[in-house]
């Protein structure tokens, strides 16, 4: 036996204990005649002492030349350290060794594989294995590890059943690209990776497994971002014999559980809101409720007082930065030039300070009297102190523009603590949405989403205005999951794809499977699915999901420790009939 304890569990209680260790040297500290090591494993970390005297004068030696990072293995006894150390559990306790023994050397780790390391992101990535050694690494992986447990056990006690759906399959069209796999004996075939199980776990309900999740990889070749992998995983459900309401009230269970059993949070009751209030109050779909702050349509009040750019615009909308009156000329140049900058796209802002003597001061005070203000800031609900923020412009940018800015405002006063937890239901999204590229609409969700039965009508005159049946969870503005009920028979499926412009004949080839299955007794169902690593991110108060992937891809996309994508040899690409134009060399 290599170890009869691990790094992390000696106590005083265990004081003359002969024991035997194993794990990384983390430091050696050598006085000469006294050497100190601090043994690491995955549970903590236990001094070892060796002294000149009590141990024979080649060990003494020995252990003043460990290097960091060698496995070692030492037995001793138990003591009690006569500087404690109360920052570790096992901190009252030091082994005063009487064997050892270097199991493996180490090469010098390109960086300390402490909580507060010299390595940057780069280097990290190429060294992962070394970067989990980390607590600070590995406390992540246990949270998702802990979350993956709560999530089955949870799912296990409501009776979903847990199938795990192919890898190998053919695309399904979710809006991002597909990452495709050549078939060698199907020449010139491909398959795909899933962008999700979607149809799969359809064709479940069908089968008649009425309760269905798996915790599964998924694969969406689209641009990254801090929340957002080529691979990643979801928390993938489906439900027959549902409605709405009987989805939304078992998976607020399933995240009110993961609060409570993996962080002791009784999370407060999920909000909703509508996709249209979303938008008009927050200029988003994915608001972040952490603080207030809503938008104020000030489009009435400030047209028709001699002010072209109001007076030109679709929407003027502003919002209420409590207690920031006080910001200065330069602040108010800063966010001025910061709503200018091209990723957000505002032409200008106009401020408002209420002050505390009841009088106001704006950026416009030329086209407006202090009685305009005055109705302004009423109807924002200012007070003194308070400061307006405002854009004007086209409906859909300025909402976005303000959007960032509200986010930026809430930032900047601190509202948005990463332990608060402000859950959301966005309802009714809308079902098409209007893709300025291809000119036609494409599904908000996925083409399986249903329409709300009293919308139908509007597809063929309106088809922007129709609302489907489909919702997302939102926590302090981050997408968490989304879902909706599905189309259960062929015909509205069959509307439905020659609404998003398939032929009848492409809509046969890429789902016919789909809607033949429909024809053999399809109950009605409905599902979600949550951004499994999100959820990780969120409850440890991150913003990047890479730190809750054991082995995650970079910004671009690459495994820098494995390095991939790489090219493949010339008999590989010949037998999968692939012909390269250019090859590169990389
Ligand atoms: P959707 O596309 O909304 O729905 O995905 C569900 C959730 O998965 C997460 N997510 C991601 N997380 C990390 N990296 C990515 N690239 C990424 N893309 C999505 C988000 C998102 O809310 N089949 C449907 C679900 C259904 O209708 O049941 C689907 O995949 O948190």
């Amino acid at each position: 036996m290599h170890r009869t304890h691990t790094c992390g569990e000696l106590r005083l209680e265990d004081l003359n204990e002969k024991v035997t260790l194993a794990g990384w040297v983390q430091r050696v500290r050598n006085k000469g005649g006294l050497v100190w090591v601090d043994l690491r494993d995955r549970y903590g970390i236990t001094q070892l002492i060796f002294e000149e005297g009590e141990v024979e004068a080649s060990m003494l030696k020995e252990a003043g030349a460990l290097g960091r990072e060698f496995v070692v293995q030492a037995e001793g006894t138990v003591i009690e350290r006569t500087a404690k150390n109360d920052r570790i559990p096992t901190g009252d306790i030091e082994i005063r060794v009487s064997r050892l023994e270097v199991l493996n050397k180490a090469k010098v780790p390109p960086f300390i594989i402490e909580d507060d390391t010299d390595g940057g992101e780069d280097l990290r990535m190429k060294y992962r294995y070394l970067d989990l050694r980390r607590n600070v690494i590995r406390e992540k992986l246990h949270l998702r590890h802990k979350m993956m447990q709560e999530t089955r056990k949870y799912m296990d006690a409501k009776n979903f059943m847990e199938v795990e759906t192919p890898v190998l399959i053919k695309s399904t069209p979710e809006g991002a690209r597909d990452f495709v796999v050549p078939s060698r004996i199907h020449s010139g075939e491909f398959y795909a990776l899933p962008q999700s199980p979607q149809t799969f776990k359809q064709l479940l309900m069908v089968s008649g497994f009425d309760r269905y999740f798996q915790i599964v990889k998924c694969f969406r070749d689209e641009d990254l971002r801090a929340d957002r992998q080529p691979e990643f995983t979801q928390i993938d459900c489906e439900m027959s014999f549902v409605e709405q309401e009987d989805i939304l009230e078992i998976f607020e269970g399933m995240i009110r559980h993961l609060f409570k059993a993996v962080k002791g949070v009784d999370l407060e009751e999920v909000a909703r809101m509508t996709y249209a209030d979303a938008m008009r109050l927050y200029g988003n779909d994915k608001p972040d409720l952490r603080f207030g702050m809503p938008f104020i349509d000030l489009t009435a009040e400030a047209q028709g007082k001699g002010f072209n750019v109001f007076d030109n615009a679709e929407l003027v909308v502003g919002i209420c930065a409590g207690g920031a009156a006080e910001y200065t000329r330069k602040q108010l140049d800063e966010l001025t030039n910061w709503v200018k900058r091209p990723q957000i796209g505002a032409k200008g802002l106009v401020y408002v300070k209420c002050h505390v003597d009841g009088t106001f001061k704006s950026s416009v005070d030329k086209f407006y009297s202090q009685d305009d203000l005055k109705d302004w800031a009423e109807k924002a609900g200012a007070v003194p102190g308070d400061l307006l923020l405002v854009l004007s412009g086209e409906l859909h940018a300025t909402r976005k523009q303000l959007s960032e800015l509200r986010l930026k405002m809430g930032e900047a006063l601190g509202l948005r603590d990463k332990f608060t937890y402000k859950p959301l239901w966005v309802l009714d999204f809308p079902l098409l949405e209007w893709d300025e590229e291809t000119s036609r609409f494409h599904a908000m969700h996925h083409p399986f989403t249903s329409p709300k039965k009293e919308d139908i009508p509007l597809l063929d005159s309106d088809p922007g205005k129709v609302r489907a049946n489909a919702y997302d969870l939102v926590i302090n503005g981050v997408e968490i999951g989304g879902g909706s009920i599905r189309i259960h028979d062929k015909e509205t499926q069959k509307l439905m794809f020659k609404h998003l412009g398939f032929t009848e004949a492409e809509a046969q080839s890429q789902f016919g499977f789909l809607m033949e299955a429909f024809e053999y007794g399809a109950p009605p169902h409905g599902g979600i699915a949550f951004g499994f690593d999100r959820l990780c991110a969120i409850f440890g108060g991150s913003d990047s999901i890479r730190d809750y992937i054991a082995f995650p891809k970079n910004n671009a996309g690459r495994d820098v420790m494995i390095n991939s994508p790489s090219i493949i040899s010339g008999e590989q690409l010949e037998e999968l009939s692939i012909a390269i134009l250019e090859k590169k060399d990389k």
